[in-house]
């Protein structure tokens, strides 16, 4: 039985460690080669979760940062010249600032699963360790153009670094902005969206992700393209920053166009006492539009119940603020509009409707509660302004609401 003899076996057996060897050289190379690649290709697509890689020297191509014109975070150990320990090679610091920087762009082409995915990640640690300057992101949700563009541009005029613009309009408009204007590159990748359906609370969520992929902004506005400022940017920026309130309208409304509009299929999540309605025009704050955008469980009970005729995004909101966040909810909203003609859609105003008087009224015509304490200052902006309406605000406007 025996095969072999001594000096065979001998052969035999150095011949299969050598073989043994080279598979195993081989194995590695192949390895090492792959994993460079995967690490490589991992970093690039999650440049947002990994953002301290010590690696990324290592493995990345040259880096090329995106500059942004529009955030000014300042490291707050700042840019001083740091060595390794490893070849006393002097590199400058670069901290988070990466991390940090929002793409120059609005588009992207994250689907919108990933999107609001991305949107509801919160960092646990509540103090940052680096200044920031906060913003407030000014989202239009719009058919077409932003109609009104000449007056905002006015208005955010110098006061670069304080406010972030996105615009969610229809993907038929094929209109361009051209590159002097602040809404150049701010178009998010937008959906069709139908009056009165749930088209437009996918909308309004998707213009609140894309709005929170930049940490700085920490204030939110819904707008539309026919609403205008009825204050200057430094007193609408302070009183969103400093109000200890949300500002989503909500209220109770007993007959067809409110309670009418609810169904008992929405039972258990919705009861009929917890339904409220309320303008789907919002001014909210970074918590609540993390909430928003991670909402699975009232989404889809309006999804499912709330059809055509119940108008969900005038009733989503509010009823779901109103049953989850209410406490820190002023339950009204900050955008003024005119109901008092009836029917489906408020008041528009044309150009002979604006006046200095009527101007004058839109910023101090009622009283309302901030902070605890009774202000005139109710409304910050209102609706629904039309293009012929533009050259008479233009002409008022900016001194009366004391624009700098
Ligand atoms: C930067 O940090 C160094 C040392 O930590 C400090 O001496 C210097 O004053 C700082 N510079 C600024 C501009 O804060
Ligand atoms: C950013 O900060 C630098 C210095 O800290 C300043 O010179 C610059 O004007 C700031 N930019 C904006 C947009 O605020
Ligand atoms: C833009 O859309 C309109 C119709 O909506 C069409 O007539 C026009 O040709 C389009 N323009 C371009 C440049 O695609
Ligand atoms: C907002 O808060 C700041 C700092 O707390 C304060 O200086 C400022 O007066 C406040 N503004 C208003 C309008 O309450
Ligand atoms: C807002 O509405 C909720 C629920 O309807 C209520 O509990 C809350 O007290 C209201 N808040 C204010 C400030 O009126
Ligand atoms: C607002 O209106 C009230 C009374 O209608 C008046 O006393 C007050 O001076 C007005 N405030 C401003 C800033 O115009
Ligand atoms: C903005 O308007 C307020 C009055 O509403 C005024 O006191 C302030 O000076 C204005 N700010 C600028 C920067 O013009």
């Amino acid at each position: 039985m025996k095969l072999f003899n001594f000096h065979q076996y001998y052969l035999f057996n150095f011949f299969t460690h050598i073989l043994i060897f080279g598979f195993g050289l081989l194995t590695g190379i192949i390895l090492t080669f792959y994993l460079n690649k995967t690490f490589y290709l991992n970093f690039q697509l999650q440049p947002f979760l990994l953002p301290s890689f010590g690696l990324k020297q290592q493995f990345s191509p040259p880096y090329i940062p995106i500059l942004s014109t529009n955030i000014n975070v300042s490291i707050s150990n700042n840019n001083t010249k740091v060595s390794t320990m490893s070849n006393h090679k002097r590199v400058t610091r670069k901290g988070l600032s990466d991390f940090l920087k929002p793409p120059m762009s609005a588009m992207h082409d994250m689907s919108d699963d990933e999107l609001l995915w991305r949107a509801s990640i919160v960092p646990k640690i509540q103090q940052t360790p680096f200044k920031h300057t906060p913003k407030v992101a000014f989202m239009f949700l719009t058919k077409g153009p932003v109609l009104l563009a000449p007056l905002w541009e006015r208005f955010f005029k110098g006061n670069k670094g304080l406010y972030t613009i996105y615009v969610h309009s229809q993907p038929s408009f094929n209109g361009t902005v051209p590159r002097s204007s602040i809404f150049h590159g701010r178009r998010i990748p937008s959906k069709e969206v139908r009056w009165g359906e749930n088209s437009m609370i996918e909308a309004e969520r998707r213009l609140l992700a894309n709005a929170l992929l930049d940490f700085s902004n920490q204030r939110f506005v819904l707008l539309s393209e026919s609403c205008i400022p009825l204050f200057n940017f430094s007193t609408i920026y302070t009183y969103l920053m400093n109000s200890t309130k949300t500002f989503v309208e909500a209220y109770d409304l007993l007959g067809m166009v409110g309670r009418g509009r609810y169904s008992p299929k929405m039972l258990p999540q919705v009861k009929l006492s917890q339904w409220r309605k309320g303008s789907q025009w919002f001014q909210i704050d970074r918590e609540l539009a993390v909430e928003i955008v991670s909402d699975k469980l009232y989404y889809m009970v309006f999804k499912k119940y709330c059809n055509p005729d119940c108008y969900s995004d005038e009733h989503y909101l509010p009823t779901l603020v109103s049953i989850k966040f209410w406490k820190r909810n002023s339950n009204r909203t900050l955008t003024w509009v005119d109901w008092s003609r009836g029917g489906p859609h408020p008041s528009r105003y044309i150009r002979t409707d604006v006046t200095i008087d009527f101007l004058k009224y839109l910023r101090n015509g009622t009283t309302c509660e901030y902070n605890g304490h009774n202000t005139n200052i109710c409304h910050l902006f209102a609706r629904k302004f039309t293009t012929h309406a533009l050259d008479r605000l233009m002409r008022f406007g900016p001194k009366i609401m004391q624009f700098n």
